[in-house]
């Protein structure tokens, strides 16, 4: 399965890519996620990138490119979930090219629609736990799944750029630079939406739904 989860911050990306990565072991690809490390690192690259990402801004395509590039270089038949990648329309013609080289067509670009008054309540209630890594929320998570991670000694750890000014600019970029990719797609007739709004679960079915599995 090679899809592309596509989504404004707080859309649920993230959340719905670890489900289908326990169910399906398909990987995933998040190059929030390779940028956070990287500054957790300490590496150059960390250090590149730290403030634009604390802003709320997006960091360079050729940056982003690379990563995808070592990411995809290792996939196997298993297939891949990206998620966060790619946000602009110069960052999709780059990937159209480079699935193109290694002979992995996409099965699957989707959408996950979500208002934006519910973006900003799940980005700033979103925590990790420091144990698991598991993405919970303060708002929407069940007491049993903060219990879970509390009771262990865990923390419920907050993103870096989970505060209100830079959540308020990745929501304003995502709708000036991600939103006309999203047409891209669409025009080339790969779109697929489904509504983000509900439950975790009950956007899980929709998704799966969608994808017949
Ligand atoms: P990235 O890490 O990709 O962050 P983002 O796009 O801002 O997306 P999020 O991770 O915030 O949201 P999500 O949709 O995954 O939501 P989640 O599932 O966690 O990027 C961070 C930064 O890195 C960028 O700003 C940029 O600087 C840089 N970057 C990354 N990729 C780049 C690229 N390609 N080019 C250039 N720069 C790049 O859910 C959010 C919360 O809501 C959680 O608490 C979750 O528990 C909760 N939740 C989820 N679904 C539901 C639901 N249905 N009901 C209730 N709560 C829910």
């Amino acid at each position: 399965m090679r899809l592309i989860l596509m989504g404004a911050p707080g859309s649920g990306k993230g959340t719905q890519a670890e489900k289908l990565m326990d169910d399906f072991g398909c990987r995933q690809i998040s190059t929030g996620v390779l940028l956070r490390q990287a500054i957790e690192s300490g590496s150059e690259l960390g250090k590149k990138v730290q403030k634009i990402m604390s802003e709320g801004l997006l960091v360079s395509d050729d940056i982003v490119l690379d990563l995808i590039n070592n990411e995809l270089s290792e996939i196997g038949e298993s297939g891949f979930l990206l998620d966060g990648y790619p946000r602009n329309i110069n960052q999709a013609k780059s990937l159209n090219d480079l699935l193109k080289n290694i002979d992995k067509p996409l099965d699957y670009s989707i959408l996950i629609d979500v208002p934006s008054e519910i973006l900003i309540k799940r980005l700033s209630g979103r925590r990790t736990c420091s144990l698991t890594g598991k993405t919970l929320n303060i708002y929407f998570s069940s007491e049993n799944e903060i219990d879970e991670c509390l009771s262990k000694g865990g923390e419920l750890l907050q993103r870096e750029d989970d505060n209100e000014e830079s959540i308020t600019k990745r929501i304003e970029v995502y709708e000036e630079q991600t939103e006309p990719m999203v047409d891209f797609y669409r025009s080339t007739g790969l779109l697929h939406t489904i509504d983000g709004q509900g439950s975790v679960d009950d956007v899980y079915i929709r998704l799966k739904k969608l994808m017949e599995l």
